[in-house]
């Protein structure tokens, strides 16, 4: 029997993950893609992007994934998976240029072809887009009534990069949005045959499902920011340890642990901007999005809280820092809304001589780079150059350098990755009692 022929349209972070994952559980792929180079890369076996376990699994199911920039290969596919970008405009709201491009193209194969073929939306969009941009697109650019000849599914998804791959096969529950049962029930099937557990599948209306999506974010960025609150508050109150605390309300199961941490704030692609999606969407309907904006606010004076306590150490231009990472968070090369960055750019800026090094971070290609900073290649040698280090990224890596490394220097260490190192001048850490702080 010939296997089943699914398209991705978007190769990036996401979108060649899903392609891969496709081809691993034995479909058919054809990603499509309008970043030449990005094609060239992915034929070659090479990811364009840094993601764990992505190159391995690429290579092994390179024979049941075929890369182009034509969209006519649609024609052969069921199923046609839209994972392009929703950048985030000035108002908050995601931009649907690209869907809409995209949208545009898969229809006009629709077209063409007789049989019914499932239309599946990954990327992230406002409540409302899908009913009444995506659908309209795609029923003027075929010709063909949505739910009739052909269907339509909202299926976001929620994983973090650095796990993309992971996440993606053992997913915590499927979120899907489909114009009718049909669609629904196809594309459930799919999804119980590409993970490796058995999550409940939440099938729902598209609108619901637009907002579920980018809830989820919003709900664990204030989780953040009010253990970033709790930190702040332990950082005053003699004796304060926000790890203690955050333990123990950690364990009552209306709580949980997760993203329960005195630290940096929160960065990357996705919770800044889903967070802040949230509040708008929610001021446009007339409704009150407070708790997502005031969880902006705490996690956006973070970077100054941090830079004045490191000031109240005493030490001052031109004195030598050196920042242990600078990606959002560890196994992944992206820098965007970057905690870590912005706060050895905020040094830098005062004058400080900042010597940075990240694991996945070896050219000084990324949005962060400004000339002030000083790239370390080698570990060791940022820490020796430097008299304070602030561990900024809880990279496994940092955990497992010699403590003796951070003898007579100032340590800030964010994530709290050792707990005290007795040789080093100052031991600083996050949500830990400061009297000066
Ligand atoms: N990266 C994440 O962690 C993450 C997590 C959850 C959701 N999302 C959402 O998934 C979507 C994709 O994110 P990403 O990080 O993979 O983006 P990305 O920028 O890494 O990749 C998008 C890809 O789409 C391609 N593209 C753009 N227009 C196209 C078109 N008309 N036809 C074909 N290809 C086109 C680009 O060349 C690029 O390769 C976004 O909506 C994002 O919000 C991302």
């Amino acid at each position: 029997m010939p296997r089943e022929r699914v398209a991705v349209v978007g190769l990036g972070k996401l979108g060649l993950c899903l392609a891969t994952i496709l081809a691993s559980k034995g479909y058919e792929v054809t990603g499509i893609d309008t970043d030449e180079h990005k094609l060239e890369l992915i034929s070659q076996g090479k990811p364009p992007n840094f993601e764990p376990r992505l190159e391995r699994l690429l290579r092994k199911n390179r024979d049941r994934l075929s890369v182009s920039m034509n969209y006519e290969d649609i024609k052969r596919c069921s199923i046609s998976f839209v994972v392009v970008p929703t950048p985030s405009e000035t108002s908050g709201e995601f931009s649907l240029f690209f869907v809409k491009q995209a949208m545009e193209k898969v229809g006009s194969i629709i077209s063409k072809v007789r049989k019914y073929h499932l239309v599946v939306l990954t990327s992230t969009v406002m409540p409302g887009s899908m009913q009444n941009t995506v659908k309209p697109t795609l029923e003027t650019s075929s010709g063909k009534k949505c739910g009739a000849d052909f269907g339509l599914c909202y299926n976001p998804e929620f994983v973090a990069l650095g796990d993309v791959v992971r996440g993606m096969v053992e997913p915590d529950f499927i979120l899907l949005g489909e114009s009718d049962k049909r669609a629904g029930d196809i594309l459930s099937k799919l999804q119980r045959k590409l993970c490796n557990n058995s999550p409940y599948i939440e099938r729902m209306d598209f609108a619901n499902a637009e907002l579920a999506k980018i809830s989820v974010n919003s709900f664990v960025t204030m989780k953040m920011s009010y253990a970033n609150t709790l930190a702040e508050i332990c950082e005053k109150m003699e004796g304060g340890d926000v790890t203690k605390v955050t333990k123990a309300i950690g364990r009552d199961s209306r709580i949980g642990p997760a993203y329960l941490k005195g630290a940096l704030g929160y960065g990357g692609p996705c919770f800044p901007r889903d967070n802040i999606a949230f509040a708008t969407f929610a001021k446009r309907i007339g409704a009150q999005g407070d708790l997502a904006i005031t969880t902006h606010e705490v996690n956006m004076r973070q970077i100054d809280r941090i830079t004045q306590r490191i000031e109240s150490e005493g030490v001052a231009p031109p004195f030598k820092i050196s920042v242990l990472g600078l990606s959002y968070k560890p196994n992944t090369n992206v820098v965007e809304s970057s905690q870590a960055s912005m706060l050895a750019v905020s040094l830098a800026r005062k004058g400080f001589e900042v010597h940075v090094f990240d694991p996945a971070i070896t050219t000084v290609s990324s949005g962060v780079i400004v000339p002030a900073l000083v790239y370390e290649s080698h570990l060791l040698n940022c820490i020796r150059n430097t008299e304070l280090c602030i561990i900024a990224t809880p990279w496994k890596r940092f955990s497992k350098i010699n403590k003796a490394e951070f003898k007579n220097k100032i340590v800030f260490d964010c994530w709290g990755i050792f707990d005290g190192l007795p040789k080093a001048k100052k031991y600083l850490r996050i949500g830990l009692y400061a009297p000066s702080a």
